[in-house]
């Protein structure tokens, strides 16, 4: 698996890595699909507090040298205020069965707690050498400027959101040239579209049209077509062997410049509004998230 620079923070990172957002309920196939993962080259690793899968992770990256992984987990927004990221942070350590993570992420912005204090926060983890990496997700490009401007040591690394080949919003609103001019990194979560790629069975005709040139599927090809772009790591989710081996092949092919270009054009055809355009519009329950209620784990 090639390797690539995780921007500023100059760590090498293999150039996909894998989600587990909605794991299926068959826990030892994840397991055994994110240990292929880490066999095949994949060192790094996306979780979230809110998932409930960071016991999955732990289990998954058990007997590996954690030196050589990246680990990245997130705070959910109701945990913003100071000491509420500490607590959160080390309850992610312990479910993760590790003394630091690679990156830490605020899962999304919020509107109720300043960002100043979140990110004393999160600068006191990484000088307590808990976090190695502080990052944003599905912050706009205002949200960015903002939080870096809150920061007084340190400095975003990067910002995960929403990109696909059915949705690129962040290239429009200007946050993927952004984030590239200034060294933040662009994790693209949801890059099959969160299966909505295999649901559209014109796109899919469309997709396996350019696919069957490389002996190739859908969902590889819309992969490949990420993984051309600069300073960006797509990280999909698989659940299973089947899926897994099928996305890590992607970082394989190399699609010719006009297949890249006719992939490009799909946008226009089967444009797909990002899931933070529907959570923006109730950002209220997201800030109130009840979350030991509602955590799923
Ligand atoms: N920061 C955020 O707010 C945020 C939001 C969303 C996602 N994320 C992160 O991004 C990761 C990926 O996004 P996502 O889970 O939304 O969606 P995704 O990776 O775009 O798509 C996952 C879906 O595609 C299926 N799939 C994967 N590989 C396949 C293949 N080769 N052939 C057919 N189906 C395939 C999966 O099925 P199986 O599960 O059955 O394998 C699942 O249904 C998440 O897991 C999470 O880590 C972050």
């Amino acid at each position: 698996m090639e390797m690539k620079e995780f921007n500023k923070t100059k760590r090498q990172l293999s150039v996909m890595g894998v989600g587990t957002w909605e794991l299926s309920s068959n826990r030892e196939e994840n397991v055994r699909a994110i240990r292929y993962a880490v066999d095949n080259g994949i060192n790094f690793i996306d979780t979230a507090e809110m998932y409930g899968t960071e016991p999955v992770v732990k289990e998954s990256i058990e007997g590996y040298d954690r030196e050589k992984l990246f680990i990245a987990s997130k705070v959910w927004p109701t945990h913003f205020k100071y000491d509420d990221v500490i607590n959160a942070c080390e309850n992610s350590l312990k479910n993760l069965g590790t003394d630091y993570l690679d990156l830490y992420q605020l899962h999304w912005p919020s509107k109720s707690i300043p960002i100043k204090e979140t990110m004393r926060a999160m600068e006191k983890l990484v000088e307590d050498g808990k976090i190695r990496h502080i990052g944003i997700s599905n912050f706009s490009l205002e949200e960015t400027k903002e939080a870096q401007a809150a920061m007084s040591k340190y400095e975003i690394s990067s910002n995960q959101v929403e990109y696909s080949i059915i949705t690129r919003d962040i290239e429009k609103s200007g946050l993927f040239d952004y984030c590239k001019d200034n060294g933040i990194a662009v994790i693209a979560y949801s890059p099959l579209s969160h299966g909505k790629i295999f649901s559209n069975t014109a796109l899919l005709s469309d997709l396996k049209k350019v696919a069957e040139r490389y002996s190739a599927t859908p969902a590889q090809v819309s992969l490949s077509w990420l993984l051309h772009k600069e300073n960006t790591f797509p990280i999909p989710k698989a659940s299973n062997m089947e899926h897994m081996k099928e996305d890590i092949a992607a970082a394989a092919l190399d699609l010719s410049r006009e297949d890249l270009s006719l992939l490009s054009d799909l946008e226009e055809k089967y444009y797909t509004e990002p899931i933070s355009k529907q959570h923006k519009k109730s950002e209220d329950k997201i800030n109130n998230y009840n979350f030991k209620e509602e955590k799923t784990d």
